[in-house]
């Protein structure tokens, strides 16, 4: 009986010490095959400890020149899969894009959509899909085009009145010149108005962004779910979540609110915008299935606008910006072609853009260098398939890290880093490319919805600031000496503000 006790008290500890063994011997050895090949990772925190206070994308693409275009990594006990070349990325968004299109399940992704009523980040299932395509018939589509047009001429319009005005000499900041812009044409369009004068609760437009884009990344809780939210609630970020998210929900319920008094007023057929179709649909019961939106559902909607719609241009106007004047055989060039295709007209149309094809490839290398979403939005695996041979399984999230396949030298030549649009004089490469090979909008189902609309806007808005401007560092500062540093993990933006001296040239002058 007492030897029968004594087995029993050493059972518990001895199976312990034993599956701790075990764990520990198994992360520390190299995964077999067919598993896609793992930086050595570490017992509990995985790979966390490569990727910590570094930027992820270039950390990622660095441990891919060791183990590979397709990697397994473990963020706690979270497997991702890590995609960094453009065969492997039409793997992942085309021959298997059915089994890769679901997102991962975050705390902050969920309580900023609304428990996943939003289209960037929810799972891949019917409500997804009616949220997608009232997106794109109500606010992307032929319907709001006109509007769209209209708005954007008019508003840039001011903003190179507003830049005529400023005095000479000093620079303009130009990340704030181009996020009023931005939301002043998305604001109209989507909400009837521009709400960036009046912050609600304090914050402003930019601090509400540059939050949500935080806690829209992976937490403790995520990466550890038995104690992780531990550290999340001590660590404050769920508090943070809690703000960020009422600071939002506030904003956009003043925007439903102002919209449900207009409708009582009766607004006619040419005022209405997105948030008036929103509200149309949900009285008419018109969805695609026949189902009502919710609330909660039009919240979430206007949320991707306002997320999507905004930081990503206004960030890719920076980096376009950037590199135009950095390289100033660039600006010159482009700065000839547009003011030949506009000639001496008061002002640029949209049929000049259409002749400006030098333009159009400045953008896509700015795209190509600077993707503003380096690692687009994670994946998530929905079905067992495989990729590059290897095994991936259910519940494992997929990162394609956009900015390495831009530089992969097999496509972009011995040169990859170096700003030269004219490359694709030569080289057939679109967005949503066939073979892949630059995917600064994603791919597959979850491609971005609003790049057209994206391209269209930042396109007229450079076209104008080049036609009416040329433009100089400030301070004595060389424009090839230009800062370029990145900052940020779920968008990469510039880390220092773009100031630059603009200097007037009359049309009149320009024949
Ligand atoms: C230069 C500007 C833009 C860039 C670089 C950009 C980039 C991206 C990327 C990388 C994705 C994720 C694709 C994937 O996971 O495979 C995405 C998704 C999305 N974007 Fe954009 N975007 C831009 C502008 C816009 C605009 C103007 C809108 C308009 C509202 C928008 C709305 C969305 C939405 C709703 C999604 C989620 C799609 C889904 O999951 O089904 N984006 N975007």
């Amino acid at each position: 009986m007492e030897m029968l006790s004594i087995f029993y008290s050493w059972l518990f500890p001895t199976i312990l010490i034993l599956s701790v063994s075990c764990l520990f011997i198994y992360t520390l050895c190299p995964t077999n095959s067919p598993h896609p090949p793992s930086p050595q990772k570490l017992p509990i925190i995985g790979n966390l400890h490569q990727l910590q206070g570094k930027s992820r994308h270039k950390t990622l693409w660095k441990l891919s020149q060791k183990h590979g275009p397709v990697m397994l990594l473990h963020f706690g006990s979270k497997p991702f899969l890590v995609i960094s070349s453009s065969s492997m990325a039409k793997e992942v968004l085309k021959t298997h894009d059915h089994l890769l299109c679901t997102r991962p399940i975050f705390q902050g992704t969920k309580r900023l959509t609304y428990n996943y009523l939003d289209i960037a980040f929810s799972p891949h299932d019917d409500h997804w899909r009616e949220m997608r395509k009232v997106l794109v018939s109500e606010f992307l589509g032929p319907k709001r085009a006109k509007l769209f047009s209209h708005v954007t001429k008019m508003e840039i319009s001011d903003m190179i009145q507003s830049l005529s005005l400023h005095p000479s000499n000093t620079a303009v900041n130009l990340d704030n010149k181009f996020l009023a812009l931005t939301n002043a044409i998305i604001g109209k369009v989507a909400f009837g108005k521009s709400y960036r004068e009046e912050p609600f609760k304090g914050a402003s437009l930019k601090e509400m962004i540059d939050e949500a884009m935080v806690m829209l990344g992976d937490s403790f809780g995520d990466n550890f779910p038995i104690f992780g939210w531990i550290l999340d609630e001590i660590g404050g970020r769920n508090r943070r979540i809690e703000v960020c998210f009422n600071n939002i929900d506030d904003y956009i319920q003043r925007i439903l609110n102002e919209h449900i008094d207009n409708i009582a007023e009766e607004t006619n057929d040419s005022e209405k915008d997105f948030v008036h179709a929103l509200l149309e649909l949900r009285s008419n019961k018109n969805t695609c299935d026949g189902s009502q939106l919710t609330k909660d559902d039009m919240k979430a909607l206007i949320l991707d606008v306002f997320l999507g719609g905004i930081d990503s241009t206004v960030v890719t106007m920076v980096w376009a910006m950037s590199e135009i004047v950095k390289n100033s055989r660039v600006m010159q060039k482009l700065q000839a072609e547009i003011r030949r295709c506009v000639g001496t007209k008061p002002e640029l149309d949209g049929s000049d853009i259409t002749k400006m094809t030098y333009l159009k490839m400045v953008l896509k290398e700015t795209l190509r260098l600077h993707p503003p979403a380096p690692l687009l939005i994670p994946h998530e695996c929905i079905s067992h398939c495989q990729i590059g041979g290897y095994d991936v399984f259910p519940g494992t999230g997929v990162f394609i890290n956009a900015w390495a396949i831009a530089r992969e030298p097999d496509t972009w030549g011995l040169n990859p880093t170096e700003f030269y649009p004219e490359r694709f004089e030569t080289l057939e490469v679109d967005y949503v490319a066939k073979h892949f090979e630059m995917v600064p909008f994603g791919g597959g189902r979850r491609t971005c919805p609003g790049y057209n609309s994206a391209l269209g806007t930042i396109e007229f808005t450079l076209a104008n600031l080049l036609y009416w401007f040329d433009w100089e560092v400030p301070d004595g500062v060389k424009n090839e000496n230009l800062n370029m540093e990145e900052d940020g993990s779920l968008v990469v933006r510039k880390k220092t503000p773009l100031c630059l001296v603009p200097i007037k040239k009359y049309w009149q002058d320009l024949k």
